[in-house]
C-alpha cells in the first residue's frame, strides 16, 4: 500500500517538488530552536520545496509547521522534523561516552527509549544518533559522543541504541527514527583533529571503523549520515565506493542517507567537486539521499540534471526512500504523530525517567583505583569536597543538549548537602584563577578525607574540540599538588568527556572513580557509588594514556617483532620516556567486591553452516558485598602470513552475583567473529585462543580451540 502510495506520488511530483523533499533546512540553532521558521520559510514549505527540518522543537510550533506543509503545499507531504537527541531530550542521560563504560546495552537501549518518548511528544521524528563512529585518539573532541576504541563494544551499543530509539517498529508513535553516523571513518581524523583525512588501509576500515554501522544497519537504523572527512582521498559524502557500492549495494541497505551539515557544498571545499553543481551530482551519484541545510541540491541539481539526464532516476530513487520513511514513521496517516502539548508537560524530565537517568548514571561510573579500599566512605565521614566541577550543573549535561536543562541537574555538590561536607572549589575552571586553592587546603585539613572533583568543563569535548595536549587543563594541576600536600587521603572524582592522560596528576591519589557527564542524575549516582549502596561496575571504553604522546593507543593493536619492553637496554616497540601501555587499559574497572574465575570450558558443536563453539567459565563473588562483574571475552585468531591483533574483544555481559555466590556463563563463538579483511572477507583456519578476564590487561583463564573453516566469505555472508 505504502509503495503504490509513493509510488502515485511521485508521478504527480515537479523537479522541483522532488528536489525539496531531498532538502533539509535548518529551523533553528542548536541553542536557539525554531528560530529560522519565519514567512519565508512557510512560504518554502507551501510551495513544497523542503523535505525535512532540523534544530526544531515543540508540539505546538511543529504542529503548526506540519500544518501548514499538510494543507497548504499542492501535494500535502508531511515534512521529517529532525533534532539531535543523543543522550537525552529533557532528561539528561549519562553522555555516550559513560553510556559505552556501562558495558551494558540493556541500559544504553532504555536510555534511548526515554529519549525518544520525550522528541516523539514534542514532535520530533528522527534523531541524528546514534554516532558510532569508533576513536582511539582521545585527542579528538567527538569521543564523547561514541562508544570508544572497540568495534565490538561499539556495534552492540549501536544496536542497542537503535533499538531503544526505533521501538523496533517505526510506526509506534513514540518512537523516533535513528541515524547511524558518520559513515564512513570520521573518528579516524588525522592526529585527532576534527574533520581531518582518514588516511587507513581497508582492512582497518573494515575491521575496525564499519563494524558498528553494519551493526545498526542490521538493527533497522532508518537512516545513515555522511561524514564531513575524506575517507583515503574521497570525501565520504561523494564517495559512491564507501556509499553505493559497499552500503547500498554489498549491504542492501534501503534506508534513508543524510549528508552532514553543508557537507555536500564542502565537497567543493575539499576540492572534489569545481563547483556546487558538480558537488550535487557527485553526491547524488554516491547515494546521499537528502542534503542537510546547503542547499545544494534544491539550487543546483537542476543544472547538473540538464548535463546528465542519467541522474533523474537517481532523484526519483532519493526521493522514494525520503517517503518510505515518512510512510514508515506514520505520517502519512497521522502526520502529527505523538506530538501533544499537554502530555509534553507530563513525560517530558518525569520521575520514571529520572530513574533511567538515575540507573544508567550509576552503571556508567568506573572505579579505577581504590588502594587500601578508601571507597566506599563511611557516611559519617568529615568530608573536603573540592575543585569546580563538583558545582557545575552546566558539565553534568554535556555536549549536545537537547533540550536538558541546567536547572534540571543534581550536582555532585547538592546531593551530598545533607552529608558532613565542606566545599571549597579551589580553582576556578574557565579562568586561572588559583585564588581559592588556600581555603580549599584549609578545608582538606580539617576533613577526614577529601573528594576531589577534576577533569574538563564539558565544552572541552564534542564538535571542533580537539585538544593537542589532554592532560589536566588549566590550574587544578596546582590544586592537585597543593592538596595532595595535606596528606589526606584523596578520592580523585573524574569529570571528563574523553580520555585524559593523567599519570602524573593521579601519583600517590589512592582512589579513583571515573565519572564522566552523567546527566541529571549525576551527583546522586556518584553518591550512590562514594557511599557503597551500589558496587561499581563500568568499565573502560577506550584506555586511559599515561601522557598525550602515547595516543593513538589501543589494546587490539597487532604483535610486533620487537614487543615493548621494560629493560631499555632493549630496542623495542616503546617510548624510552614513559611507561609500557595505558595507565588504565580498555575494559579495566574495579569493583567493592571480588570476583574468582575458574573451569573454563570450551565446547564445539557442528551441525550448521559452519562450526560454532560455546564457551563457559564460573565467576564466583568471593568477596562480602552483592556486586556486578563484567566479564569479556577476547580472542586471538592468528592467520598465517600476518600479524593478527593481540586481542580482540568478541563477548561481555554485565552479570549481578550476590556475595558469596557463582554463576557460570556462556558465549557463543563463531568463525565469522574470526574473521578479517584482506580483499574481503576471509576465515582462515588454525587455533584460535580464547581468553576470558575482568579487562584487556586482566586475563583470568585461557583456552584454546581449533577452527577448521578455511573460506572467503561473500556478501550475504558478512
Ligand atoms: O548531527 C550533527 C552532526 O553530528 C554534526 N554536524 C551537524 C549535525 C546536525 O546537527
Amino acid at each position: 500500500e505504502d509503495a503504490e502510495r509513493i509510488e502515485a506520488l511521485l508521478g504527480q511530483m515537479t523537479l522541483t517538488e522532488k528536489l525539496g523533499q531531498m532538502t533539509q533546512l535548518a529551523g533553528g540553532r542548536q541553542k536557539a530552536l525554531n528560530s529560522r521558521i519565519d514567512a519565508s520559510a512557510l512560504a518554502r514549505v507551501r510551495e513544497g520545496r523542503v523535505g525535512s527540518y532540523l534544530h526544531v522543537a515543540g508540539a505546538e510550533p511543529l504542529a503548526r509547521l506540519q500544518r501548514v506543509a499538510v494543507e497548504e503545499s499542492r501535494l500535502g507531504i508531511p515534512l521529517l522534523f529532525a533534532m539531535d537527541v543523543v543522550h537525552g531530550y529533557r532528561t539528561i542521560m549519562p553522555v555516550p561516552l559513560a553510556l559505552a563504560a556501562s558495558f551494558d546495552p540493556e541500559i544504553a537501549g532504555r536510555a534511548a527509549r526515554v529519549a525518544a518518548t520525550e522528541a516523539s511528544v514534542s514532535g520530533l521524528h528522527w534523531t541524528f544518533a546514534p554516532m558510532i563512529d569508533v576513536a582511539r585518539d582521545a585527542r579528538w573532541g567527538r569521543v564523547v559522543e561514541g562508544a570508544g576504541e572497540d568495534p565490538y563494544l561499539g556495534s552492540r551499543m549501536a544496536e542497542a541504541q537503535v533499538g531503544g530509539f526505533q521501538t523496533g517498529d517505526l510506526s509506534n508513535e513514540d518512537a523516533v527514527m535513528a541515524c547511524a553516523k558518520h559513515f564512513g571513518a570520521y573518528g579516524a581524523g588525522a592526529g585527532g583533529r576534527d574533520y581531518d583525512r582518514a588516511d587507513i588501509s581497508e582492512a582497518t576500515l573494515h575491521e575496525v571503523y564499519l563494524p558498528p554501522f553494519r551493526a545498526a544497519a542490521e538493527a533497522g537504523a532508518g537512516s545513515f549520515m555522511t561524514a564531513f572527512n575524506e575517507l583515503n582521498g574521497v570525501p565520504t559524502t561523494g564517495n559512491a565506493d564507501l556509499v553505493r557500492a559497499l552500503l547500498r549495494d554489498r549491504w542492501n541497505y534501503q534506508g534513508v542517507v543524510v549528508s552532514d551539515w553543508n557537507a555536500i557544498l564542502e565537497l567543493v571545499a575539499h576540492g572534489a567537486a569545481s563547483d556546487p553543481v558538480e558537488a550535487a551530482a557527485l553526491a547524488l551519484r554516491a547515494g546521499v539521499d537528502m542534503d542537510m541545510t546547503s542547499n545544494t541540491y534544491a539550487d543546483h541539481l537542476q543544472a547538473a540534471i540538464a548535463a546528465d539526464p542519467a541522474l533523474l532516476p537517481l532523484v526519483d530513487e532519493a526521493v522514494t526512500r525520503i517517503l518510505h520513511a515518512k510512510a514508515r514513521l506514520g505520517l502519512f496517516d497521522d502526520p502529527y504523530r505523538f506530538g501533544d502539548a499537554a502530555r509534553e508537560r507530563t513525560v517530558l524530565g518525569s520521575a520514571q525517567h529520572r530513574l533511567v537517568a538515575r540507573e544508567a548514571a550509576r552503571r556508567s561510573i568506573v572505579l579505577l583505583r581504590n588502594d587500601g579500599g578508601v571507597l566506599p566512605l563511611r557516611r559519617d565521614a568529615r568530608i573536603a569536597l573540592i575543585g569546580a566541577l563538583a558545582d557545575d550543573a552546566s558539565s553534568t549535561i554535556g555536549s549536545w543538549r537537547a533540550r536538558g536543562e541546567m536547572e534540571d541537574s543534581v550536582t555532585l555538590r547538592a546531593a551530598l548537602e545533607p552529608m558532613n561536607v565542606t566545599y571549597a572549589p579551589g580553582v576556578s575552571l574557565r579562568e586561572n584563577d588559583t585564588s581559592g586553592i588556600p581555603a580549599a587546603v584549609a578545608a582538606a585539613e580539617d576533613a577526614d578525607v577529601v573528594l576531589l572533583a577534576i577533569g574538563e568543563d564539558f565544552d572541552f569535548s564534542g564538535e571542533a574540540r580537539s585538544r593537542s595536549d589532554i592532560g589536566l587543563p588549566g590550574a587544578q594541576s596546582r590544586l592537585v599538588d597543593a592538596i595532595r600536600a595535606t596528606g589526606k587521603p584523596i578520592v580523585a572524582i573524574l569529570m571528563n568527556g574523553r580520555p585524559l592522560a593523567l599519570e602524573t596528576t593521579l601519583e600517590g591519589i589512592p582512589a579513583v572513580l571515573e565519572t564522566w557527564f552523567l546527566g541529571n542524575e549525576s551527583g546522586p549516582a556518584i553518591a550512590d557509588i562514594v557511599f557503597g549502596a551500589v558496587s561499581p561496575a563500568g568499565r573502560l571504553p577506550m584506555g586511559m594514556p599515561r601522557v598525550t604522546g602515547q595516543v593513538p593507543q589501543y589494546y587490539a593493536h597487532p604483535p610486533t617483532g620487537r614487543p615493548a619492553n621494560p629493560d631499555l637496554s632493549v630496542d623495542s616497540a616503546r617510548y624510552r620516556d614513559v611507561g609500557i601501555g595505558p595507565l588504565f587499559p580498555f575494559g579495566h574497572g574495579l569493583s567493592y567486591s571480588h570476583f574468582t574465575y575458574s573451569a573454563l570450558e570450551i565446547d564445539g558443536h557442528t551441525g550448521g553452516r559452519f562450526p560454532r563453539w560455546t564457551v563457559r567459565a564460573t565467576v564466583a563473588n568471593s568477596g562480602t558485598r552483592d556486586a556486578e562483574e563484567v566479564i569479556q571475552l577476547y580472542i586471538h585468531a592468528p592467520v598465517r602470513g600476518m600479524a593478527r591483533p593481540v586481542k580482540e574483544l568478541r563477548g561481555f555481559a554485565r552479570l549481578s552475583i550476590p556475595a558469596g555466590e557463582a554463576r557460570r556463563i556462556s558465549f557463543a563463538l563463531t568463525p565469522e567473529q574470526f574473521a578479517y579483511w584482506h580483499d574481503g572477507w576471509r576465515i582462515a583456519p588454525g587455533g584460535v585462543e580464547v581468553m576470558v578476564g575482568s579487562s584487556s590487561d586482566d586475563i583470568r583463564l585461557r583456552g584454546q580451540l581449533d577452527n577448521p573453516v578455511d573460506r572467503a566469505l561473500g556478501a550475504g555472508e558478512m
